[in-house]
């Protein structure tokens, strides 16, 4: 192997060469599309921080919806923004039958019968303080907090939710979800764990969307992840898979491609990447102000599936796959 019987470039000197010998490809079937729902009639609101993004109330999910299906998009990801009137200090909307979340499913499902329906279970939407779990004695208290976990996912369950994704980094969560679904006879709901979610700084446009970066007064160090670690990455994903996870995500993404590269290697799962609004943000405003181009975008998506992940959790989806994926 070496030159000039080597010569690399002779792989690259044209296009159908190039198409030949890549090996990492991406598809309308690696994206889940997050989707904003808030309460009320006829709201299509957009959300400052992510350009391009909106909050629809239920009567108006049919445009992203179709949209979405259009584009042969998997599932969805329902995120709710609630009135503060329903916060308390317990997130006890999060167990109401009728929240938003749960109309939403119902709705999507009316629109489309084949497209997968994933929301998460954390309480940060529904709290006054805008923490996803409940506070005693001035901690988010683990156990405490499972109890009204479990309640929400069987809410979101009987709503028809697919797959039931806990976010909220609570030790022990998935199992005892996975119990009460069996007990429930939801024997064929996913789980798919936060199981890798660190504290991190690229959530903040998130937060202005689900309206709690006004609430939360302090950060989430206590449950979430610290990213000086990688070792306990490995931990966390092993424990979720043996109390019944179906698969695991990584989440942020981008700054974290060799989580999923190990987490890939080790546990040979499905995988997904998050590619969280803070990424979504810098890359746009990074686009409009010409620091960068437009393609910059598919470089990042790819980088996910090259690291290891089945599919993206990506607010970029529906336009990859317009501009890129649609010949
Ligand atoms: C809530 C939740 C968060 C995200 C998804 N679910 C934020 C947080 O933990 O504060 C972030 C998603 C994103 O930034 O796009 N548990």
């Amino acid at each position: 192997m070496k030159f000039p019987s080597t010569r690399l470039r002779r792989n690259r000197k044209s296009e159908w060469s190039r198409r030949l010998i890549n090996d990492t490809y991406l598809d309308k079937s690696d994206f889940i599309l997050p989707v904003f729902v808030c309460e009320g009639k006829n709201k299509k609101q957009e959300i400052k921080s992510m350009p391009g993004i909106f909050r629809y109330s239920i009567d108006r999910l049919d445009e992203i919806i179709s949209r979405a299906s259009k584009n042969k998009i998997p599932a969805v990801a329902i995120f709710p923004l609630i009135e503060n009137s329903k916060k308390n200090n317990k997130g006890t909307e999060a167990i109401n039958k009728n929240n938003v979340v749960c109309n939403a499913i119902s709705q999507v499902k009316k629109l489309n019968k084949n497209i997968g329906v994933m929301c998460d279970v954390a309480l940060d939407p529904y709290t006054s303080h805008g923490h996803d779990g409940l506070i005693i004695n001035n901690e988010i208290h683990n156990d405490e907090t499972n109890k009204i976990l479990i309640k929400q996912a069987l809410v979101q369950a009987q709503a028809g939710c697919d797959i039931i994704a806990p976010s909220d980094m609570m030790d022990g969560r998935i199992g005892l979800i996975r119990n009460a679904l069996e007990k429930n006879k939801f024997f064929n709901i996913q789980i798919l764990s936060y199981a890798v979610k660190y504290a991190s700084n690229f959530y903040s446009p998130f937060r202005d969307a689900v309206g709690t970066s006004s609430t939360l007064k302090s950060d989430k160090k206590t449950y979430q992840m610290d990213y000086k670690n990688s070792d306990e990455a490995l931990l966390e994903v092993k424990l979720d898979l043996d109390e019944g996870a179906d698969f695991v995500m990584v989440k942020p993404a981008l700054a974290y491609l060799d989580i999923i590269y190990k987490i890939k290697q080790k546990f040979n799962v499905p995988v997904f990447a998050y590619n969280v609004s803070g990424e979504y943000s810098l890359i746009k405003n990074g686009i409009k102000s010409s620091l960068a181009k437009e393609d910059i975008i598919l470089e990042v998506i790819y980088s996910f599936k090259r690291a290891g992940a089945n599919a993206i959790v990506s607010y970029f989806a529906n336009e990859v796959i317009e501009k890129y994926l649609s010949k």
